[in-house]
């Protein structure tokens, strides 16, 4: 196998800036509270930070609509800050890498505020512009954020394009200035000495060039499923471009990420989506495992059954540290952090929930039900400050001090809580938090958790998902055996090879070698990982 680069053996922690950690006390993440969290990041056992959008920003899109790519959200601090997070983060071998938003700017970018003052502005065609279809719109797209994707912009009587915000005007890519401005951008961070970029909506950066109706009988929001609007080709030459500007001019290789997202843990779920998904891998690439981030529902919430949600929240972690490719962690879900659903309309900072209450209200929906229905799809969910004691705001900002977003009270000791919190479980060695380092330090002990090969063994099995990751270089192969059941099974899985000395089980003592692999148990919702011997 050849020599994996950094990203490929990394473990990533996404930090979304505005609720990680309070460093100047006034209710919103900062660089100076990122920067004090750095050891903390470091024990956790991480190798790289991928930082939600930290640019100034009006804030339609939470960060996303972005006034100035070479700046610093003064909310967030100084360039100084920046650059004292950055070498804090380098001092202790943490990467960093950074969300490059390049689909659209905000309305209020000078980029777009040219481009919209006159129909022969220089920066006209940055954006794309339409004069419009029959006197309407230019064609039945719609934002992936709800109704048209087009917007009438009366001072010179066409229409631009937004796939997501109307405060989010799409770039026209096709525009080699535009492309040159980026990158330009891009190149400030990489010589600041950032180490790489997450690519933000990249699936929608072209639109289809003749900006054809799509004839899709589907919904609209089977429609933000399907990337029906957008040019793959175009698409893959562009991560070709951005590729070669990141890494090197030499390096060939696509940068696809397959993220992998599921309701449902079952055996048979995940080994078919890890058919399709390393099937789908063009030569070279590689895949990227996530199964939580700022936009979705918290893992811990997502797994839940009501009975067993830490240990179904556990199983979830063992299944990303152990399947081939990058994992991504969300903030927060290392203390098991829950969504929190807002009780108040006054509380929600995301622009599609609120226009999913509204429009719930308008359509004659009883107030209380529009605002469940709203807090249930709210990103706002997954955004709650981060929980770092059993203090006011759970110490994410000093007492008194109004957060951006609510604070969710599972911080708290039981009753009143479920002790979701750093201080709270840092020195637990049965809580959430010791699962996630000792499970990052296991990934690092065993090489083959990372470069091995992938093999499924006992797939007739609906209640076990176990694999096999092979071994090289002298280091041997892993057997990865997780219950994704209540019960406790018994499992032949002796195709893996005939005996395996565990490295992590949840039951069994620890390393406890030469185990039978014929009739292997696991309790429920057992994790078992070992090593497997000749
Ligand atoms: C981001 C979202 C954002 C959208 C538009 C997505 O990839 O993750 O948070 O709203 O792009 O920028």
């Amino acid at each position: 196998m050849a020599v994996l680069q950094w990203w490929q053996t990394a473990v990533f922690y996404q930090i979304y800036p505005r609720s990680f950690a309070d460093g100047n006390g006034d209710g919103i993440g900062d660089f100076i509270g990122m920067a004090q969290r750095l050891d903390y990041l470091k024990d956790l056992g991480v190798d790289a930070l991928w930082l939600s959008p930290h640019f100034p920003s009006p804030q339609y899109d939470v960060g996303y609509d972005i006034t100035d790519y070479t700046g610093v959200a003064p909310e967030y601090g100084t360039l100084d800050d920046f650059r004292r997070f950055l070498d804090g983060a380098h001092e202790r071998g943490l990467r960093v890498i950074l969300d490059l938003v390049l689909n659209h700017t905000s309305h209020l970018h000078p980029w777009f505020v040219e481009s919209r003052s006159s129909r022969d502005n220089p920066k006209r065609d940055w954006y794309v512009w339409h004069p419009g279809r029959d006197g309407g719109l230019p064609n039945n797209w719609y934002s992936l954020f709800g109704g048209p994707a087009w917007e009438l912009d009366p001072a010179t009587g066409e229409y631009y394009y937004h796939m997501f915000l109307k405060e989010q005007p799409d770039l026209n890519w096709r525009n080699p200035e535009v492309k040159a401005a980026m990158w330009d951008a891009v190149r400030f961070w990489l010589d600041l000495g950032v180490d790489g970029y997450r690519l933000d909506a990249i699936g929608t950066v072209y639109e289809a060039a003749d900006l054809r109706d799509h004839r899709s009988p589907i919904t609209q929001e089977e429609l933000r499923q399907a990337a029906l609007t957008v040019d793959p080709n175009a698409t893959n030459q562009w991560l070709r471009d951005a590729w070669k500007l990141m890494y090197s001019e030499q390096l060939e290789q696509d940068g696809v990420h397959a993220l992998m997202q599921t309701n449902r843990l079952t055996p048979a779920w995940i080994r078919d989506n890890q058919r399709q998904r390393l099937a789908a891998l063009p030569p070279g690439a590689w895949p990227c495992n996530t199964l939580g981030n700022h936009d979705t529902t918290r893992v811990y919430t997502r797994f839940a059954d009501g009975a067993h949600d830490e240990a179904l929240a556990r199983l979830s972690l063992a299944l990303i540290l152990t399947l081939p490719g990058t994992p991504f962690l969300y903030n927060g879900e290392e203390i098991g952090m829950a969504d929190y659903f807002l009780d108040d309309i006054r509380l929600f900072r995301d622009p599609p929930a609120i226009r999913l209450y509204e429009a719930a209200i308008a359509e004659g929906t009883p107030a209380d039900t529009a605002l469940r229905l709203a807090a249930q799809h709210s990103r706002d969910r997954c955004r709650t400050p981060m929980q770092w004691a059993d203090a006011p705001n759970a110490g994410f900002s000093p007492a008194g001090v109004t957060t951006w977003l609510p604070v969710n009270p599972e911080y708290a000791p039981p009753p009143a809580g479920r002790g979701v919190s750093v201080a709270g479980q840092a020195a637990d060695p049965g809580s959430m938090l010791s699962f996630y380092r000792a499970l990052l330090r296991l990934r690092r002990d065993a090489p083959a958790l990372v470069a091995g090969d992938y093999q499924p063994v006992a797939v007739e099995r609906d209640d076990v998902f176990a694999f096999v990751r092979g071994g090289n270089n002298g280091h041997p192969a892993c057997l990865v055996a997780l219950n994704l059941t209540p019960l406790g099974v018994t499992a032949d899985l002796s195709e893996a090879g005939p005996a395996a000395c565990g490295l992590f089980l949840t039951t069994l003592g620890q390393r406890e070698c030469e185990q039978d692999l014929t009739a292997f148990s696991l309790a429920p919702h057992g994790i078992y990982i070992g090593a497997l011997t000749a």
